[in-house]
């Protein structure tokens, strides 16, 4: 599994496939929503446009760096391209989070409770673990820094794979996956996630070996 993770290519075709569904959906809102041509199940999210566009066209930012960046980090020659695609991850993390939460503040919701206090608690997260991988890399610890990049793409993008849970049961069920079950479903998918990138970062990243700069 460690050569999964140490290589490049295999990497980052892994972490598209989990997550191109998210991003493309949010790709396609990020021309739907100037244009005026989202669907109607979607009309609701109209009430707030700036957020609701700043956040698909963050998703969709971050979705791309997120891979990206961690191939190039397996790359030490594109330093420089790193470094930039770095910023470009980090702001749209900061974006996504701070929009989802004020989609969060300003839409009526059509799921329970248990999604709106799981998409506030990861939506802080997201803050305040990109503020770790920043703090990190300033202080010029890259373990460290590494870790929390881990991380924060796990709490942005953990609510985007559950299109893998739930797109088969939706073809197969021929409704769509609503209600307490499966809100419950996608609270325990995304802590999954979070927590399967902890098991990856505590068995093959480990913080406490300076690798130098
Ligand atoms: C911490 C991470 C995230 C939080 C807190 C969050 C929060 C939210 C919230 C509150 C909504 C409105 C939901 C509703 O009432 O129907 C929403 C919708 C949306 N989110 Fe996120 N989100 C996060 C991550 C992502 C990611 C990673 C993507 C894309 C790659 C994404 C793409 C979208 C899109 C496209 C919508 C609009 C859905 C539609 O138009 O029907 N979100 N998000």
């Amino acid at each position: 599994m460690i050569r999964l993770f140490s290589r490049p290519m295999p990497l980052v075709l892994l972490l598209a496939f989990c997550t191109f569904i998210p991003v493309l959906m949010a790709l396609v809102r990020v021309v739907q929503i100037p244009t005026g041509t989202w669907p109607e199940d979607s009309a609701r999210l109209a009430v707030a446009p700036f957020a609701w566009g700043l956040h698909a066209a963050a998703g969709a930012a971050f979705g791309i760096t997120g891979p990206l960046q961690f191939a190039l980090a397996l790359r030490r020659r594109f330093g420089r391209l790193h470094r930039i695609s770095g910023r470009i991850f980090v702001v749209a993390g900061a974006v996504l989070g701070l929009s989802g939460l004020s989609l969060l503040a300003q839409v009526t919701s059509i799921s329970t409770a248990i999604v709106g206090i799981g998409r506030g608690v990861f939506g802080l997260a997201l803050l305040g673990a990109l503020g770790m991988a920043m703090a990190a890399i300033q202080a010029r610890d890259i373990p460290r820094h590494r870790a929390w990049v881990i991380r924060s793409y796990a709490i942005g993008m953990g609510s985007g794979t559950i299109a893998l849970v739930f797109f088969p049961i939706y073809i197969i069920s021929e409704a769509p996956p609503i209600g307490p079950i499966f809100d419950l479903i996608f609270i325990g998918w995304w802590t999954l996630n979070i927590g399967f990138a902890e098991f990856l970062i505590r068995r093959f990243f480990p913080t406490h070996t300076r690798i130098p700069a």
